[in-house]
């Protein structure tokens, strides 16, 4: 069986070591030693400044909405996972979707002016995949209007655009450490933003408002326990060859599922890249759906990632038509993508794709 990712693991003798200092201390959670170790090494890593380790990625968007103190309008993206629509609905915000760009399936920065009102108060765009969005320009129209961006970076651990941390742009960025995602906590997020006093705010924000006796302000329970920050100081030394690894199943699909056949997404020139998903656009859905069953019956499991476009949730109608998004949505399937493949799977895989269309 082939699923659309498999987790990394470390040796399980050095998982067991981090957690033999956790039988001795008995601190298992509440900031602990070991969650202060992973940030400090996260901070490195990314080198960024302010950095929390939370209990997943998305509690931080609603953390990310909830300091923004008001309600209103949220200019966002309609292709993404649902969990970015969900925090703004949650967090009593109205989602404005404006469509994507068919290249890189980022929000269309050129579309974003003539959907700002009276009521917007922020941006809140997806880096789709890792592959970052039009920062700056979303940043020049932020600054004209006096909105704030929060970039849902879930995908891009370790992406790097023009020589800076993509997770370092907007005014927050968060990330899931989800157990499918590049770098991983099994369950785990974090959030990221460059002013101090927002930091001290989400700090807070993090552990129900309040230090001690002392209350400050709302809060929730965004904290991740010291098993999860385990996994994760086992997982980072790994991670740039996890990255390599991926990098190298990518090209080895790129050689048998050419670009002229197989749409892909295309980065913005600067970007250097984590190797996060591996998405074909096929020519229509029905040739999707028989690519994804063709290769379920060979206990392949490719994932339409993301679908439905987010304007078109039951629950949540946007008033928008956002065509791009829906047409990509129907046509995109993320093939199975993990440090665990070797090259007669992707050898395997690709055939299947080329026989069922
Ligand atoms: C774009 C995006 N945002 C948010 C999330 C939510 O992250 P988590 O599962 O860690 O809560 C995901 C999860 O896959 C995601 O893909």
């Amino acid at each position: 069986m082939l699923n659309v990712t498999k987790s990394f693991l470390p040796p399980l003798d050095e998982y067991i070591k981090k957690l033999e200092g956790l039988w001795k201390s008995h601190w298992l959670t509440n900031n602990g030693i070991l969650v202060q170790e992973l940030e400090e090494k996260l901070k490195a890593y990314l080198g960024v400044k302010n950095l929390l380790f939370t209990g997943n990625g998305t509690v931080v968007l609603q953390m990310a909405l909830k300091a923004l103190g008001e309600t209103g309008e949220i200019i966002t993206t309609p292709f993404s996972y649902v969990a970015t629509t969900n925090a703004i609905i949650w967090e009593g915000f109205t989602p404005v979707f404006v469509d994507i760009n068919p290249i890189d399936f980022c929000i269309d920065a050129d579309k974003i002016e003539s959907a700002i009102t009276k009521k917007t108060v922020a941006i809140m765009a997806t880096h789709v995949y890792g592959n970052p969005c039009n920062v700056e320009k979303i940043q020049l129209i932020a600054d004209k209007y006096g909105l704030k961006v929060i970039y849902d970076a879930a995908h891009a651990f370790g992406v790097t655009y023009k020589g800076k941390q993509l997770l370092s742009y907007g005014d927050i960025s968060t990330c899931s450490f989800h157990a499918t995602k590049v770098f991983h906590t099994v369950e785990g997020g974090s959030i990221f933003c460059k002013d101090d006093i927002l930091f001290e705010k989400l700090f807070l924000y993090r552990q129900f408002g309040h230090v001690g006796d002392d209350y400050f302000s709302v809060g929730i329970n965004g904290k991740n326990s010291e098993f999860h920050a385990a996994m994760g100081l086992c997982n980072l030394p790994y991670i740039d060859k996890i990255i390599l690894k991926r990098k190298k199943v990518c090209e080895w699909y790129n050689s048998r599922l050419s670009d002229e056949i197989f749409q892909k997404p295309v980065a913005l020139p600067g970007t250097i890249y984590n190797y996060a998903y591996y998405p074909i656009i096929l020519p229509d859905e029905k040739a999707l759906l028989l690519v994804k069953d063709k290769l379920a019956s060979e206990k392949i499991f490719a994932r339409r990632y993301f679908y439905p476009s987010l304007n078109e949730l039951p629950f949540f109608k946007g008033r928008e038509a956002c065509p791009v998004s829906e047409n990509i949505s129907k046509r995109s399937l993320s093939l199975p993508l993990s440090t665990e493949m070797d090259e007669t799977d992707v050898d395997t895989i690709s055939r299947l794709i080329i026989k069922s269309i």
